[in-house]
């Protein structure tokens, strides 16, 4: 594999030890992968962030890199961690762990992430960090990851918890996978049977596409969105995030919509045409039966991924004035909860008996440990993860139909 100069330097250690570690994981991957050169990369995105997920041999390790003097090289964020960093009291998580969580997110700010001041969240293309087309960076979150390919046009692959961390550090990555232009052609050409219409049919039909493609590059056609409206964006966030869970899909296009796909229109596929649906089927695949242990919805939870303005705008206009039965949780990134703070949005829903937490992820935190035994979401990949990582019954529903559940 041909090195510059500067990565032969560093790979002899010129530049210490943790960037010479770096590389040596960044050049092993790329040599896995095939790659014939490294390329410079704008920016990283870091998963690997809960506690519950990390353990004590993963702060170990993170603590290892600050000892070598580790920092980042890109601008960097950071995907979500277990609980909010500030209200985690008020969310009922217990002081040791929150003392666990609080080291991770100072080791990592140590590194120089976020500035050195790192926020937490899967959606870091809502708070500022959105990529150009055709850009080169190395995310790691399957639905940031899915987002930036398709919806920004940027390139990145699937990057493993510390792989990013390396490549952060030296700002690099392999050149191969969609980092080439060969692989971004689509592979299958998917049509829906059944017409999505909210943010939660596309992660209907997401979960679908996601199961039966596994690691393809959909092309779909006939979807009834318009480039101009308003929730274009959360719409294409939550189907890419629901077929990055069901399956392994990384990029997709939309025709007439994608930004590749509108620029090249020979991008779709010529193989293989899908026909997905009906979209109760996606429902259904991701929603425990209704005699499961655990009868009645104690929690809902919105915001996977995190919500948007928009998506928190509408639940609190949903909830204006009403008073819900059962704890509602929206997560997103604490800059949109700070938005949506001065707008009021945060007050109606607390008002009705809800919170807004940021920089959480529910289905990597301890939803178990404190009590809850059925979540209803909107979301396929909270439904997905709440049941394969928190291990509590779901059920998969229309934003509406979780909204009245909890205030029923
Ligand atoms: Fe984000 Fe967690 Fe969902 S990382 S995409 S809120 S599973």
């Amino acid at each position: 594999m041909y090195l510059t100069d500067e990565e032969h330097a560093w790979l002899a250690g010129d530049a210490g030890p943790a960037t010479r570690r770096a590389l040596e994981i960044v050049v092993t991957l790329a040599r896995i992968y095939g790659a014939e050169r490294l390329i410079p990369v704008e920016s990283v995105q870091i998963s690997g962030v809960s506690y519950r997920n990390l353990g004590d041999a993963g702060v170990e390790f993170l603590r290892h890199w600050v000892e070598e003097g580790a920092r980042v090289r890109v601008p960097t964020t950071l995907n979500p961690a277990a609980m909010d960093m500030v209200d985690w009291n008020t969310q009922g998580i217990d002081a040791d762990f929150a003392a666990h969580q609080q080291e991770v997110l100072a080791l990592f700010s140590a590194m120089g992430v976020g500035g050195g001041a790192p926020v937490p969240t899967c959606t870091p293309y809502l708070i500022g960090s959105r990529p150009r087309m055709g850009a080169h960076v190395a995310w790691a979150e399957s639905s940031a990851v899915v987002f930036a390919n398709s919806v920004l046009g940027a390139r990145t692959n699937r990057e493993g918890g510390p792989g990013a961390i390396a490549a952060a550090i030296v700002g690099r990555t392999g050149a191969y996978g969609l980092h080439l232009d060969a692989q971004r052609r689509s592979t299958v050409l998917v049509k829906a049977n059944d017409p999505p219409r909210t943010i939660a049919d596309y992660s209907a039909l997401g979960a679908l596409v996601g199961r039966q493609t596994r690691n393809a590059v959909p092309y779909f056609v006939g979807l009834p969105l318009d480039p101009e409206e308003p929730l274009l964006e959360e719409k294409l966030k939550a189907l890419g995030a629901a077929m990055a869970a069901t399956g392994s899909v990384a990029l997709y296009h939309v025709a007439g919509i994608t930004p590749e796909a509108r620029a090249d229109p020979q991008l779709a596929a010529t193989g293989e045409t899908l026909a997905v649906g009906p979209l109760a089927e996606g429902y259904a695949a991701l929603s425990d039966p209704a005699d499961s242990d655990a009868a009645d919805i104690d929690l809902v939870w919105i915001g996977c991924p995190h919500a948007s303005l928009h998506e928190i705008a509408y639940v609190a206009a949903a909830l204006d004035g009403r008073t819900l039965r059962i704890p509602l949780w929206v997560t997103s990134a604490r800059p949109v909860k700070a938005v949506a703070e001065m707008q009021g949005l945060v007050a109606k829903i607390e008002a009705a008996g809800g919170r807004v937490f940021a920089d959480a992820c529910l289905a990597i935190g301890p939803v178990r440990e404190l009590g809850y035994r059925l979540v209803a979401t909107p979301s396929a990949k909270g439904a997905y993860y709440l049941r394969n990582l928190a291990q509590v019954s779901v059920q998969f529903a229309p934003l509406d139909a979780c909204l009245e559940a909890a205030l029923r």
